[in-house]
């Protein structure tokens, strides 16, 4: 394969090559309000508003629907139900058949949509999905995993076990041992823009649906499979999302279903969008956790044995919980080596909304119990947890400390590096030294500090979805076009694969053209996700770019009968041997003679695979590192705390571009910090959600931003993978970089008992949670 990692020296005149800091290509506009969102289409005349409506029970037989009312309210069209569905009524995004639009026969968690109202006004119709009268049989409902299990409900899907060595005797042998319980909470997606889609009905079957989703082509054959019609009538458009964190891998399609049935069914343009409420009980939300370890180690804290299980309330319908606790397991040893090891997954279902994709996709819930063994030890001994962490890191090629408990060989660790670096610039030691000496004067406010690690697989688990499209045209002006099958959803994929087509062409970022994500020119994509967006569609672009550029090389020499490797590009002109031609120049020239300007890129990740059955391979094609130490104080009143600094070290290669890169760390820690903190999820004994709205559900404001914040890039590492100009992913890693909040509460927390006590804080370490800790470990119970 030839290299194309290298970087021209001419890319230092060019104006947003890779590598360089530039700014998210919407930015200006998003915060002048020009940058386009699907509710900003026009609407053609005749636009028609859809609204769900929904259940008011957990679980019930339906035995009637009498919806009357609802059709006869002022301004509805019609009443959408399972009836009305053409094609197939499932949603569910694996093929499980779980997941109707409409439900025909049960109800399976409260707020489940049963109907959907269309009328001609969003309001009209909002109103009339409330006049329902529905007839139920109530069924007893077990909305938490716990309860679930055992109640006896079954899973959603198979779970999965990793397992290497002799765990048995591992734990039996080891010095010390203990077993404990971890619940981790789930996490509302809390996007700025809700769910929405927008269908407008064209000749035949066609249709062509506008919406906010990361996984197009998903909506795409899952509204032809809907309607009953082959994928090819079916486009499906994306701008930009406000925001996705997961919450738009699936869950779109149910929305894009709805639009589309009732523009087919009117033959008019159909627009839905929940308001805040809706979609927060509607759609899924992170897994919460209940996660039991019993762990082996010696006296050094090294460990010799965990054995754990993590059950997961993953809802009424499977959608992506079997990934999503299948990665919780591929992340249960974060950055440790466990010599024997046996971890078993538990998808259980449950009376409630159907769980899914999340930043980290189960990943941070894995992280967060490697974590908690690790505080677990260094309690247990008396020792800094920070000395444990690096008595179990992973080690070198050839050491036997580099096994994957699904037996992947780690080679390419660089968390002792990092660790050491952030250690030194955080000042680490001396500041915990103060802190105990500060906490031993036995004040009402104790203070915390932790420096914790991530280390993160990189690939879908699902081999399959490592492949990415891409699609550039270049006018007869010179100007670019380019259209790859990621999406926007405020992350810079956009900006960062153009800089990838600007280096390659060696032309100033802005002679490209960044277009809408559409099924029309990219066919069957994998979802943005899995932080794998620039790494599958920057190298599409690439090969797309690379194929123009031979076209036009071969041309350059032709032309004027020279040598192809006489040809050079850049910056903004083609150097043909000594003449030098404008790019543009250039361009209407090759049009003229009639050289081919437009390519189709591909691309799939090499070295990967993956065999779920044996709990054996290699999911990941590298790992993302990153660490960071948080200092928090706690008042030990009232449980109220804040964040006091936190300094950050993250691995992203040979960043594309460093400040896209740092935002996404920043956002991505405060994410994870406000997940282990201050949003809970609460659900009444009646099976609804309680929190759901940000008036009872508390994300992360700008006064919780730790008050010293100092994020760096390691910008000394490079992806020892041929990666994207040897990039390493970002999304979704230092989401679990907000674990050192979560474990600098704790040692504040167990301060109230000198250390003697692991408090086993329960996630989110709400302030009620810290001050029920700290009471109970002064009272020593
Ligand atoms: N950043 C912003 N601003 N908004 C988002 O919705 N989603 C995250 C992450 N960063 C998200 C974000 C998630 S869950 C993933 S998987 C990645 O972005 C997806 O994009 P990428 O693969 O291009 O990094
Ligand atoms: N990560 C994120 N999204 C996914 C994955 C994954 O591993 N697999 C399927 N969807
Ligand atoms: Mo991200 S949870 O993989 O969309």
């Amino acid at each position: 394969m030839k290299d194309l990692n290298t970087t021209p020296e001419s890319s230092l005149q060019i104006k947003g090559a890779a590598h360089q800091n530039l700014q998210h290509d919407s930015a200006i506009k998003q915060v002048q309000g020009r940058a386009d969102y699907t509710d900003d289409i026009p609407e053609p005349a005749g636009t028609l508003h859809a609204y769900l409506g929904v259940s008011t029970v957990a679980y019930a037989k339906i035995r009637g629907m009498d919806l009357s009312a609802v059709r006869a309210a002022p301004g509805v069209v019609t009443v959408l139900t399972a009836e009305d569905i053409p094609g197939v009524n499932d949603v569910s995004p694996t093929g499980k058949h779980d997941e109707p639009v409409f439900p025909t026969e049960k109800v399976e968690f409260h707020g489940q949509p049963l109907f959907a109202v269309i009328a001609e006004t969003r309001d009209l119709a909002r109103r009339a999905a409330e006049l329902a009268k529905m007839d139920y049989e109530v069924l007893p409902h077990a909305i938490d995993a716990v309860s679930a299990r055992l109640a006896g409900m079954p899973m959603v899907t198979d779970p999965l076990k990793l397992e290497r060595g002799d765990v048995d005797s591992g734990l039996a042998e080891a010095p010390h041992r203990v077993r404990g319980r971890l619940i981790v909470g789930g996490q509302d997606h809390m996007y700025l823009e809700g769910h929405i889609a927008f269908a407008i009905p064209g000749e035949d079957d066609d249709v062509v649906v506008h919406c906010s989703t990361q996984h197009p082509s998903e909506a795409q054959h899952m509204v032809a499979h809907v309607l009953g019609v082959p994928s090819n009538a079916v486009v499906v458009n994306v701008r930009r999302m406000g925001g996705g964190f997961g919450g738009k891998e699936s869950q779109m399609n149910l929305f894009c279903a709805v639009a589309a049935i009732g523009a087919k069914k009117l033959n008019r343009p159909v627009k839905i969008r929940p308001d805040r409420d809706q979609d927060m009980t509607a759609t899924g939300k992170r897994h919460d956790f209940v996660i039991d370890y019993d762990l082996g180690f010696d006296s050094e804290g090294r460990i010799q044995a965990v054995d754990s299980q993590f059950a997961a309330r993953c809802g009424y319908s499977s959608d992506l919980s079997g990934p999503v606790t299948d990665r919780a397991l591929f992340h249960a040893d974060n950055a440790y080596f466990y010599p024997n090891v046996r971890l078993t997954s538990c998808p259980q279902k449950t009376n409630t909304v159907s769980n899914t994709a999340f930043r980290g996709f189960g990943g941070p819930q894995g992280v967060v119990a490697a974590e908690r063994m690790i505080e677990e030890i260094a309690y247990a001994l008396g020792k800094d947890p920070l000395e444990v962490r690096k008595a179990n890191f992973y080690g070198e090629p050839g050491d036997g400390r580099t096994l994957t408990p699904y037996h992947q060989e780690v080679e390419d660790n660089v968390i002792g590096r990092i660790v050491e670096e952030l250690e030194e610039s955080a000042d680490y030691q001396a500041r915990r030294t103060a802190i105990l000496a500060e906490n031993a004067k036995g004040g009402v406010i104790r203070r915390g500090i932790a420096l914790t690690p991530v280390k993160f697989g990189i690939s879908f688990t699902a081999t399959w979805y490592n492949q990415a499209g891409a699609l550039i045209h270049i006018y007869n002006d010179g100007s670019i076009h380019l259209n790859h099958g990621g999406t926007e959803m405020g992350q810079g994929l956009n900006t960062k694969v153009a800089q990838v087509v600007a280096e390659a062409f060696q032309v100033d970022f802005d002679c490209i053209k960044i277009t809408k994500t559409t099924t029309e020119k990219v066919p069957n994509t994998s979802a943005t996700a899995a932080s794998s967006g620039s790494d599958l569609n920057g190298m599409a672009a690439l090969d797309a770019a690379e194929q123009i550029k031979a076209r036009l090389v071969k041309f350059a020499a032709e032309s004027r009968g020279i040598k192809e490797s006489a040809v050079r590009f850049g910056p903004n002109q083609i150097r043909i041997g000594e003449e030098v031609v404008a790019f543009a120049a250039f361009i209407r020239e090759a049009y003229m003679a009639r050289v081919h300007l437009s390519a189709a890129g591909f691309y799939k990740t090499p070295k990967i695979h993956w065999d779920r059955a044996a709990g054996k391979g290699r999911p990941f094609y590298y790992y993302a590192y990153g660490a960071s130490c948080s200092e928090v104080a706690i008042d030990t009143l009232t449980g109220e705390y804040r964040v006091e600094r936190t300094d950050i070290l993250h691995d992203v290669g040979r960043s594309l571009n460093p400040i896209l890169d740092k935002g996404q760390v920043e956002g991505a820690f405060i994410q994870g910090m406000g997940w282990l903190t201050t949003e809970e999820l609460w659900w009444d004994k009646e099976g609804r959600l309680r929190t759901h709205a940000p008036s009872t559900y508390k994300i992360p404001l700008a006064s919780d931003r730790p008050r010293i914040f100092n994020v760096n890039l390691a910008d000394w590492s490079e992806n020892r993978e041929m990666t994207i100009k040897r990039s390493k992913a970002v999304g979704e890693p230092p989401f679990m970089l907000g674990i050192s909040v979560f474990e600098a509460l704790s040692m504040a927390v167990a301060s109230v008992a000198d250390y003697r006590e692991c408090p086993r804080l329960e996630a989110p370490a709400t302030p009620e949670r810290v001050l029920m800790a700290v009471e109970r470990l002064k009272a020593g119970v």
